[in-house]
């Protein structure tokens, strides 16, 4: 039995020195030390020994089971290492190569140009107000004295989504909305998107968006309209701009103007950007016509008010000079990226 246990070890030996891999290595441990393996087997015939010799084979074996074991693990242990260092080798790093750099983001020009209009009238006073975009028939037109058969509809016809719901064509919407919501005073901007049935070009687009603005309070008068939007328009293009009223009609307002700025490329001498004009029209408005304050529940014996709407997209595209408005929606970083 002694002889036997010296052979199992030579030949522990002798397969673990050979092994080129974990498998392997783990074969070995199965064959002379597993359940099944050489060096069970020989513990299995100790019941044949004499009692003198039992203790001493038992000690033997022992030894060699011990010494078996060590010689596994050391060897995988080595063979790890050496996976290990190839595996790191294939994997190797040029960290001497420049990174990628993270690009940042930053705000679209509608958003640039919306803030700087916010800022301004929250300056003034005013508080937000929004509303749905799908909207009634009622609130988009009818509420603002636009019925069925007015001519102002043709101009801004839209998508319906039933007879009497659509796409609001305006923000103006939002002035009946707020008036049945809030006692005067009222001091409120509703940016957001609007929608017309109109095809794609230059200077149209089915979605473009509008900033409303609402005031109503007592002794309201045109001299307060011409007041903030005059402050809007300085403090929006520079010190030096003036504004003009020219008469106009809007169902909702009475009386109802556009207002221009002077131009901020020229100064009003006229050049390409106002077609020589030295003037561009950048908002319609008026007194909220008696009406539809009543139709939003307020007595226009005792309150007056003026409301006004400018196109988001025109103000940005003078604003940056760019020539096509299909841009602001094609979201091409190279375009983006310059503002
Ligand atoms: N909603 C009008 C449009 O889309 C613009 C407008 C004109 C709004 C006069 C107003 C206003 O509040 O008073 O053409």
């Amino acid at each position: 039995m002694k002889q036997q246990l010296e052979n199992i070890k030579a030949q522990a030996i002798e397969m673990v020195a050979e092994a080129q891999d974990r498998a392997e290595l783990d074969a070995a441990r199965v064959k002379f030390l597993g359940k099944k393996g050489e060096l069970t087997a020989i513990l299995k015939q100790m019941g044949k020994l004499t009692p003198e010799e039992r203790p001493v084979m038992g000690q033997l074996a022992n030894e060699v089971r011990a010494y078996i074991e060590t010689l596994i693990t050391e060897a995988t242990e080595k063979i790890k290492k050496i996976e290990m260092e190839k595996a790191l080798e294939k994997e190797t790093i040029d960290v001497t190569i420049p990174g990628k750099p993270n690009t940042i983001g930053h705000k679209h020009p509608l958003s640039i140009v919306l803030d700087e209009v916010k800022d301004i009238f929250f300056g003034m006073g005013f508080n937000i107000a929004t509303g749905p975009e799908v909207e009634w028939d009622y609130y988009n037109f009818e509420a603002l004295n636009i019925p069925k058969d007015h001519p102002a509809r043709d101009t801004q016809d839209t998508f319906y989504i039933t007879e009497n719901m659509l796409l609001r064509t305006q923000t103006s919407p939002m002035q009946i909305r707020v008036m049945e919501k809030e006692q005067p005073p009222i001091r409120i901007i509703a940016p957001g998107r609007v929608f017309r049935s109109d095809a794609v070009d230059a200077t149209h687009s089915p979605l473009f968006h509008q900033i409303e603005g609402l005031v109503v309070d007592k002794g309201i008068t045109m001299g307060d309209l011409k007041g903030c939007l005059e402050t809007f328009a300085k403090q929006l293009y520079g010190e030096n701009t003036k504004i003009r009223l020219r008469p106009h009609h809007f169902p909702f307002t009475e009386p109802s103007c556009e207002i221009d700025v002077s131009c901020f490329r020229c100064g009003g001498k006229g050049c390409p950007m106002c077609k020589g004009e030295g003037w561009i029209e950048i908002l319609g408005g008026g007194m909220v016509h008696p009406k539809v304050l009543k139709t939003g529940g307020i007595d226009p014996e005792v309150y007056s008010g003026f409301a006004f709407g400018m196109g988001l997209e025109r103000l940005v595209m003078f604003r940056f000079n760019i020539d096509d408005m299909r841009l602001l929606y094609e979201n091409d970083v190279r375009f983006l990226s310059q503002f």
